[in-house]
């Protein structure tokens, strides 16, 4: 790969599920997989070293795949240090990095997206916001843990809040200015393509669960579990491809090259995708279904990327459930510490827990994913949660509608 020592070795950057799900599709194709940190289930399939910056990646710089998987490590520019990283440089990680620079480049290119403004002072969001129309759409320009987006219907707290975060009142570490963007009514839908600079390949699509609570009540989360593949109209999956082929157009056009994973946040709007947002990294809890789809096919797809060949569509060979099982107290304040049980034969990719005196206990919010695969989506549900009841530590809480 671009005259790097092609050893069959991959470093991935992250501690979640997501990052627990690459190293044990990577393990299972025969790779010496190292997580940087990792958590105290990924010891099950790799080795685990302490993450110190750029020092850390300077040391794995010639030998093995680097796969960055939280968007943070991108945007800081991981993938400017090393050739190996699987990632786009600094410049390009804006498209996520950046709400302003994304929003910018899409109306440039003309890649649908909602019409939008931006604002850096209070005064010009009153100014500008009345040209927008109820409900009110306001996004935080940087990285703000997917908590960066404000939607308000009344006029005067949508006025309050977004002040409130361009000023840095509202997020604790994010301040500047604002998108405020049109809201745009229909169905959302993730699309990620494996990108080896030229050429791309779509992702099995995966419907994710992003609420607290079953039937989609409660608060927003990172994710409380997903399944796929999802079946996409073909006319639908057109236009995707259309806008993936674009938006690759455009980067370069802009003077840069992609490699690595590209997600598109996508509003299906009367049957015509328009993006809400770009990421540059795979989605969590979307990997852990993917991989466990077609392990071997999902690392074949990505070393072809890395090597710059033709990428070989990643096909789905069994439906796949994650139920993410989460601690009492999430996302606001999970309790932690409390001792985690899981049967030796289960199927589980670990996200929040550490080792305390030799156990496993817990250490974030979402603890750990009870995954499922069969024939059948019903027979790949029923194995998950067959995992899920089987996890034991204190406080313990799943939703019971995934995947039904
Ligand atoms: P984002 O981080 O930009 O994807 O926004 C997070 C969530 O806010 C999305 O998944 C949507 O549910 C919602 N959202 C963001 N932008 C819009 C928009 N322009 N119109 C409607 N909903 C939106
Ligand atoms: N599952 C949403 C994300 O990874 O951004």
């Amino acid at each position: 790969m671009w005259g790097v020592k092609v050893v069959k070795k991959v470093h991935i950057l992250g501690s979640g599920g997501r990052e627990h799900a690459i190293g044990w599709a990577f393990k299972r194709c025969g790779f010496d997989v190292h997580y940087y940190p990792g958590n105290a289930g990924t010891l099950r399939d790799g080795t685990n070293h302490p993450f110190e910056g750029p020092n850390t990646i300077s040391g794995i710089c010639d030998e093995g795949i680097i796969i960055p998987g939280a968007e943070k490590y991108l945007v800081d520019g991981i993938g400017n240090l090393c050739r190996n990283v699987f990632g786009p440089v600094r410049e390009v990680a804006r498209l996520e990095g950046s709400k302003v620079y994304a929003k910018r480049f899409m109306k440039k290119y003309s890649i649908p997206t909602g019409r939008f403004e931006v604002a850096e002072t209070p005064e010009e969001l009153v100014h500008k916001l009345r040209d927008f129309a109820a409900p009110y759409v306001i996004k935080a320009d940087g990285l703000a843990s997917g908590k960066g987006v404000i939607i308000e219907r009344d006029f005067s707290k949508a006025v309050e809040k977004g002040s409130m975060l361009i000023e840095g009142k509202l997020l604790r570490g994010v301040k500047g200015p604002v998108v405020i963007d049109e809201f745009l009514a229909g169905e959302e839908l993730t699309a990620i393509a494996i990108v080896n600079g030229e050429d791309f390949s779509i992702l099995p699509f995966v419907r994710d669960y992003k609420r607290l609570g079953d039937n989609d009540m409660g608060p927003n989360t990172g994710g409380m579990g997903a399944w796929g593949p999802v079946m996409i109209q073909e006319e639908t999956m057109m236009r995707i491809e259309e806008l993936f082929r674009r938006t690759l157009w455009a980067v370069k056009k802009e003077g840069g090259n992609y490699r690595g994973f590209l997600y598109l946040g996508l509003m299906i709007v009367e049957g015509s995708p328009y993006v809400l947002e770009y990421n540059v990294r795979l989605g969590d809890p979307e990997t852990e279904v993917i991989v466990a789809l077609n392990p071997e096919g999902f690392v074949e797809s990505v070393l072809k990327a890395v090597n710059g060949e033709k990428i070989t569509s990643m096909k789905p060979q069994l439906f796949a459930v994650d139920v993410v099982i989460a601690s009492k107290g999430y996302p606001e304040a999970p309790m932690k510490g409390q001792k985690v049980a899981v049967p030796e034969e289960g199927f589980y990719f670990f996200a929040g827990v550490e080792k305390r005196n030799g156990e496993m206990v817990v250490s974030g919010g979402r603890v750990v994913h009870a995954m499922g695969t069969g024939y059948t989506k019903e027979e790949a549900k029923e194995k998950a949660y067959l995992w899920a009841d089987a996890v034991e530590f204190d406080g313990k809480y799943y939703r019971s509608d995934i995947a039904k």
